[in-house]
């Protein structure tokens, strides 16, 4: 062989739009950090968060096709810039339908003690409440009655989509797709939003002692946190005893607190609903609440939330009312000052990083198709980057003189193209792990 000129080529990285999923780049949902003061925690022992299954839980969140006619999904009414509420009254679902209560906010759904969600609490476990919507007949359509297809069908769909072929077998070790695994994945995402950045936490953070005073705040917003920690008999407002700091989740032993006309008809009582979303982010960064609150989106500032459990007003048709809102009169008595300083108190409650953090944000582009990097892209490709998923990649240089051959070397993977080699070849990549690429060109 004789070697007139022999280069040694690295790999030039190929031209790639960045990639709305970067699978060498994962979002930190498995790691992050959370304060020492927070110990409250729903996550059960069988669904720990990896970061593959919440990068597949925020794909399938975002996704349109998991309504029956590819216009919703979870994140049509529950969006990021709300702490991932919806700020009108009642949210639209697939057909034009309403939601029959109002939208909760997801963000720190994993930090409570009450493990069962919805407003009524008829989901029994965070992992059961993902699906809920999808077979919802008015939210996403996949209900099998009413003409409406079946989940199985959504598993037919999701498995003609390219993209999930490789989100599931990266998170589950295959590509199956069933509805138990679409229901850890949603709930790792979910239980990743969180939530710990905001003013209290500062405070907090300081002090390490919810009693003392936060160097931090105002003195009206001092004020305001002995309002709500302390028990109306101590001349606080107790709200404490539903919704506790630092988690501020709700009291799985709750009964309902007096908000029971139904959304749709105020003649309507609903008595059922005994579950709050995190009182954190009830307002967003700017101040403005994130969309009105309780089951029924009744009230539309937290002066009249204020007011409400101030007074509430007696009724013997709700035999559900939470005995310590049961109050003989007026039962907090809270003066306007009072009134203020509970509300200066709430708005310490905000963050700011859960609004626009991207590995929360939506993946997909404008025309619906989403981008997913599963190849590292760098000049060469070696040690422990992760490589492609069995995925064929085309590698190529700069062609030399006519008569120029190639020897391509290949490691972690095999050389899909037939010898002599071009300056073009195709690799077929081992699942999950490392490999390289190099190239000698030896000129005629
Ligand atoms: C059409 C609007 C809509 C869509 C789409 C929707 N949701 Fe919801 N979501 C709601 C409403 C309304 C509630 C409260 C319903 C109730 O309690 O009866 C809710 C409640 C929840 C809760 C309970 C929170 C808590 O603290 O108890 C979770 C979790 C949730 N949704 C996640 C999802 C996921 C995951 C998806 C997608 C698979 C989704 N939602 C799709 C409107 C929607
Ligand atoms: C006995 C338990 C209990 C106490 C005490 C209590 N709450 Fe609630 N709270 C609830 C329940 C249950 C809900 C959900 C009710 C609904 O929507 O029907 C709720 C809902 C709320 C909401 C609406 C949340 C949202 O996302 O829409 C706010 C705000 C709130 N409470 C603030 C307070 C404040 C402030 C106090 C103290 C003055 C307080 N709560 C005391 C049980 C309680």
């Amino acid at each position: 062989m004789k070697y007139k000129n022999s280069i040694f080529f690295v790999l030039v990285a190929a031209a790639l739009v960045s990639a709305a999923i970067d699978l060498n780049n994962l979002g930190n949902y498995a790691n992050q950090t959370t304060p020492n003061y927070i110990t409250r925690d729903n996550t059960p022992p069988d669904n720990e968060m990896t970061d593959y299954g919440a990068t597949l839980g925020r794909v399938l969140f975002y996704d349109k096709s998991l309504s029956a006619n590819n216009t919703i999904a979870c994140a049509s009414c529950h969006k990021q810039a709300f702490a991932f509420g919806d700020t009108v009254r009642l949210s639209t679902g697939l057909n034009g339908g309403f939601t029959g209560r109002h939208a909760m906010r997801l963000a720190n759904a994993r930090f409570g003690n009450e493990v069962k969600f919805f407003w009524d609490e008829r989901a029994t476990s965070l992992e059961d409440q993902t699906t809920h919507p999808i077979q919802d007949f008015t939210e996403m359509g996949f209900s099998g009655t009413g003409g409406q297809p079946g989940f199985d069908s959504l598993v037919n769909k999701l498995e003609s989509i390219g993209y999930y072929d490789t989100l599931f077998t990266l998170a589950f070790g295959s590509s199956l797709i069933n509805e138990d695994r679409v229901q850890r994945a949603l709930a790792q995402f979910v239980r990743s939003i969180q939530s710990f950045d905001s003013k209290f936490d500062v405070g907090l953070a300081t002090t390490n002692n919810l009693g003392a005073p936060f160097p931090n705040f105002t003195p009206q917003e001092n004020q305001g946190k002995n309002l709500f920690v302390a028990p109306p008999p101590a001349g606080g407002a107790g709200c404490q005893g539903c919704h506790a700091a630092p988690e501020f989740d709700i009291d799985p032993n709750s009964l309902n607190n007096g908000v029971i006309a139904t959304a749709a008809n105020p003649a309507i009582l609903d008595l059922t609903n005994t579950r709050a979303p995190s009182l954190r982010n009830l307002f967003n960064p700017a101040g403005a609440l994130n969309g009105p609150l309780m089951h029924n989106g009744d009230f539309v500032t937290i002066q009249a939330v204020i007011n409400h459990y101030n007074l509430i007003p007696p009724n013997p048709a709700n035999t559900n009312l939470d005995p310590r809102l049961a109050g003989p009169g007026g039962n907090l008595q809270l003066t306007q000052n009072e009134k203020n300083a509970l509300e200066a108190f709430l708005r310490t409650l905000t963050g700011t990083d859960v609004y626009t953090n991207p590995k929360w944000s939506d993946p997909f582009n404008a025309d619906g198709t989403l981008d997913l990097q599963v190849c590292s892209f760098a000049t060469t490709i070696s040690g422990n980057q992760s490589v492609c998923d069995g995925t064929v990649q085309t590698y190529s240089v700069a062609a030399g003189p006519a008569g120029a051959t190639y020897d391509w070397t290949v490691t972690g993977g095999t050389i899909l193209s037939s010898p002599p080699f071009t300056n073009s070849i195709q690799v077929q990549w081992n699942s999950n792990q490392g490999g390289t690429v190099t190239v000698i060109q030896i000129n005629p």
